[in-house]
């Protein structure tokens, strides 16, 4: 593997499991230093430092609770002092309550933004005071943020609309400082969220083109792609990575 991220520093909200977790380990294991956060599987996150620090990088699991105002601020302006640079941001903690909407309890929905939404908007806003040129930000959305596909989504798809477009008009109003921002949105990944056995499973597979559920690892590649020079000029956009399921 080439090292694009060497002498790199990258931070990966919700790196604990899943997308999050391939994440983490893709930038690392292409030279990365890689801090990642957590909400409640601390073990997990733990495993997915130390497999890191076992490629040779160095690594931490922090806490951070994506639904509590100022955590994700705080953790971005930590880690860039204890760490002298923050290179790479990776806004990936997320949440899928699948409710309908005449039923959604205000607490769901009130949880679900802060998480999705609130966390992405102080990500994106603290990675600007700290990040310097050549910087790059990655949110995960969903391509549920195009279209309610199906029943019971539709809340999350709201949420997701907003990060594609704070993501986005963070690649305009950063550009200048020479800091990219771009969203990545999947279709359906085969991950606790959402696994490939799970509800609705045949009916996501039989929209994919492709046929199958992705992987993890096939997100966080896009997201190397994203996060490395090779995407030096691929900014302010969105990367679907889906099997094709919005042709
Ligand atoms: N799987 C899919 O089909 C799919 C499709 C499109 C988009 N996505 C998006 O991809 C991202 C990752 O999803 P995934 O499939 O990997 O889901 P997952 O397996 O459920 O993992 C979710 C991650 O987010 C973290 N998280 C959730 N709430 C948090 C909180 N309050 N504070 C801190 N961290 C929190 C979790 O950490 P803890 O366990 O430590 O709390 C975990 O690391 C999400 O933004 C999701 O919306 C997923």
């Amino acid at each position: 593997m080439t090292s694009r991220f060497e002498g790199k520093v990258a931070l990966v909200t919700g790196g604990s499991r899943g997308i999050g977790a391939a994440i983490a380990k893709r930038l690392a294991s292409e030279g990365a230093d890689v801090v990642l956060t957590y909400g409640g599987s601390q073990e997990k996150a733990e495993a997915v430092a130390e497999e890191i620090r076992a490629m040779g990088r160095k690594s931490e699991a922090i806490h951070c609770d994506a639904a509590q105002r100022g955590a994700t601020s705080a953790v971005i302006s930590d880690v860039a002092a204890r760490y002298g640079q923050l290179d790479v941001l990776v806004n990936n903690a997320g949440v899928y309550p699948l409710t309908s909407l005449a039923k959604c309890p205000d607490e769901t929905w009130d949880h679900m933004l802060a998480v999705n939404l609130t966390a992405v908007f102080e990500g994106l806003r603290a990675a600007y005071q700290v990040m310097g040129q050549g910087g790059s930000i990655i949110t995960i959305g969903s391509v549920a943020g195009d279209a309610a596909q199906m029943p019971g989504v539709g809340v999350y798809s709201s949420s997701k609309a907003g990060v594609e477009l704070i993501t986005r008009a963070a690649g305009r109003e950063f550009g200048r400082k020479g800091i990219r921002a771009n969203i990545v949105q999947p279709g359906p990944i085969d991950t606790d969220m959402n696994p490939a056995d799970g509800q609705n499973a045949e009916l996501q597979k039989m929209m994919v083109p492709l046929g199958r559920y992705g992987h993890s690892e096939e997100v966080a590649a896009a997201v190397a792609f994203l996060a490395s020079d090779d995407g030096s000029y691929v900014n302010g956009t969105t990367l679907k990575v889906c099997g094709g399921m919005t042709a």
